[in-house]
């Protein structure tokens, strides 16, 4: 299950170090292939890394040797490293952000190139919606330290702490305003909070405490829910699309690339005939923004969409929703909407949302160590009544007012995705309900006698069944 989310982030990894080289999880081993199929007796080969070109690796044919340098950089691939004395591949296991770079391989005067990004699983993602909270590390902080946080490639300020002139300051209106209201800066610690994020927040912050800098790389990936038979539109987030801009859209596991814009090439494509014909007829591509409509949507719809923007990339997981179900309760009664699940494991992500805003109000975030319940939102109409499960993901919402009427909306990944929707109609005690809900509670209390009825003649049952039991046990052998 684990593995799944985390191949998930990987297929989103990429756009951060804006090459297509490999992408790596922390602790996981990269295999750098060579073109080789077999060595020649004069071939030398070398493998080189990082801003030095430093040589981690070596084959001399003629001399029949094979060298690997582990202990220069500090050792940092001590026991690390193992090259394959027929091809030449190199292999690194137990990768640390350190092997993060570019490697370089020499075969006789060929020089062939290979990027590596090393991504450690903690801390570093987010689910549209979420808050996400970059860590200092510090406990607290001297009187003449200053601490800045900087985002994205223009290092752009955001906040800032300067003990010595005692002043905390949030500069939430630069870069469009993307961040306004949405950063909260602990005057204690240092460490940065960013509330309801967007897929706009995603990339690099840096934080530099006095001199000191420690990175951080914030992924988030955007969420849309839609209804069986609905359409959804992708956005790009883009206004215009550049005189050389190329665009793909990609779904999938396999990538399959579902279509595209060539600016240069004046051309758009899209490809709905790939995957059984499963786009056929339900993709609209504008020409101008590149974002991606489709229409009459079904479950096989359902899955990660990427969108390749130049070299960049950005993430989307569509949610295909077949079901709503109908719940009352009456005003001041507590209901709870159940995730069916039994029990959440280590990689599992969920999260509750309310209303048209799609407003995030609950989350369990399995391996980011995260139980979060936002109560404060929508003018804290859910202050103190919400109560999730930490082991199912269900949510009991206690003391409900009409104010909690609504859908409710629970997103899951728990290895693979899936979604519910909660109509919750409160009703009052004076009027009672609608004619709806009059309805549905008539067929209630109907399907509680039916109920009743069941567990009556299933007791009856069971019971006999004990008896025959008690009875084949007693001969012997077992009859189904
Ligand atoms: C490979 O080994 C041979 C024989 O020892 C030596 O002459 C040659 O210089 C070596 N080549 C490199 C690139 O080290
Ligand atoms: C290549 O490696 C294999 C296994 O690691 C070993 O058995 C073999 O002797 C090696 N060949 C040479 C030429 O070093
Ligand atoms: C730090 O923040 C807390 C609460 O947010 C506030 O009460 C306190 O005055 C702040 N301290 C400083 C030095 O700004
Ligand atoms: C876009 O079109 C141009 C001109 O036809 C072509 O050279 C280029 O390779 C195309 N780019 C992609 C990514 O297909
Ligand atoms: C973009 O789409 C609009 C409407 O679909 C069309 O009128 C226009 O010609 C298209 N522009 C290009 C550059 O294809
Ligand atoms: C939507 O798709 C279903 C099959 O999945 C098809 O039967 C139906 O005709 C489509 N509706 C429209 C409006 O295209
Ligand atoms: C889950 O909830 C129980 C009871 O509410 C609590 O004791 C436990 O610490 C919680 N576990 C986690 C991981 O939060
Ligand atoms: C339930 O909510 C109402 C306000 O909507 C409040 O007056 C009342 O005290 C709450 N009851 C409990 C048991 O929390």
């Amino acid at each position: 299950m684990k593995k799944m989310f985390l191949k998930l982030l990987l297929l989103c990894l990429w756009r951060l170090n804006g090459v297509f080289g490999e992408s790596v999880m922390e602790g996981d081993s990269v295999s750098l292939n060579s073109p080789l199929t077999e060595m020649k007796n004069d071939d030398v080969i070398q493998w080189r890394f990082g801003d030095e070109n430093t040589v981690i690796a070596e084959i001399n044919a003629t001399a029949d040797r094979i060298t690997v340098y582990d202990d220069v950089l500090d050792g940092r691939f001590r026991d690390r490293l193992k090259l394959d004395n027929q091809t030449g591949s190199l292999t690194i296991t137990d990768t640390t952000t350190e092997h993060e770079g570019d490697y370089e391989l020499r075969i006789n005067s060929e020089i062939k190139r290979f990027s590596i990004a090393v991504y450690s699983v903690s801390g570093v993602y987010v689910m549209e919606g979420e808050s996400v909270s970059l860590n200092s590390d510090l406990t607290e902080m001297k009187d003449d330290d200053v601490i800045q946080w900087r985002f994205g490639y223009e290092n752009t300020l955001i906040a800032e702490i300067n003990k010595r002139a005692d002043r905390i300051t949030v500069y939430d209106d630069v870069l469009d305003g993307r961040f306004r209201d949405r950063l909260k800066l602990d005057n204690q610690t240092g460490s940065l909070t960013i509330t309801d994020t967007t897929t706009e927040h995603e990339g690099d912050y840096k934080l530099q405490i006095n001199s000191e800098i420690k990175r951080f790389i914030l992924i988030v990936f955007g969420l849309e829910s839609v209804m069986k038979g609905d359409s959804v539109s992708l956005n790009s987030d883009l206004t215009e699309m550049k005189d050389d801009g190329v665009i793909q859209w990609r779904f999938g596991e396999e990538n399959t690339v579902i279509a595209e814009i060539n600016v240069t090439a004046d051309r758009i494509t899209v490809y709905d005939d790939v995957l059984d014909g499963r786009f056929r007829d339900r993709l609209k591509l504008d020409n101008q923004t590149g974002s991606l409509t489709i229409t009459n949507i079904t479950t096989e719809h359902e899955g990660v969409y990427q969108l390749l923007i130049n070299r960049e990339i950005k993430c989307f997981i569509l949610f295909v929703i077949d079901e709503v179900k109908s719940v009352s309760v009456k005003e001041g009664d507590s209901v709870t909407l159940n995730s069916d699940l039994t029990e959440m494991k280590d990689g599992d992500v969920i999260q509750w949302r309310f209303g048209d805003e799609n407003t995030v109000i609950a989350v369990i975030n399995k391996p980011n160590d995260r139980i979060t319940v936002h109560d404060d939102v929508l003018d804290g109409r859910f202050r103190d009544r919400l109560k999730l499960d930490n082991q199912t993901g269900s949510l009991t919402i206690t003391n409900t007012t009409t104010e909690h009427d609504g859908d409710y909306k629970l997103l899951m990944f728990p290895g693979r995705l899936s979604s519910k929707v909660f109509r919750v109609s409160v009703y009052d005690s004076v009027h009672c309900c609608g004619p709806t809900e009059a309805v549905i509670r008539l067929v209630l209390s109907a399907l509680v006698g039916v109920a009743t009825v069941i567990i009556v003649v299933y007791e009856i049952r069971s019971r006999r069944a004990e008896q025959d039991q008690a009875h084949i046990h007693t001969s012997g052998s077992i009859e189904i």
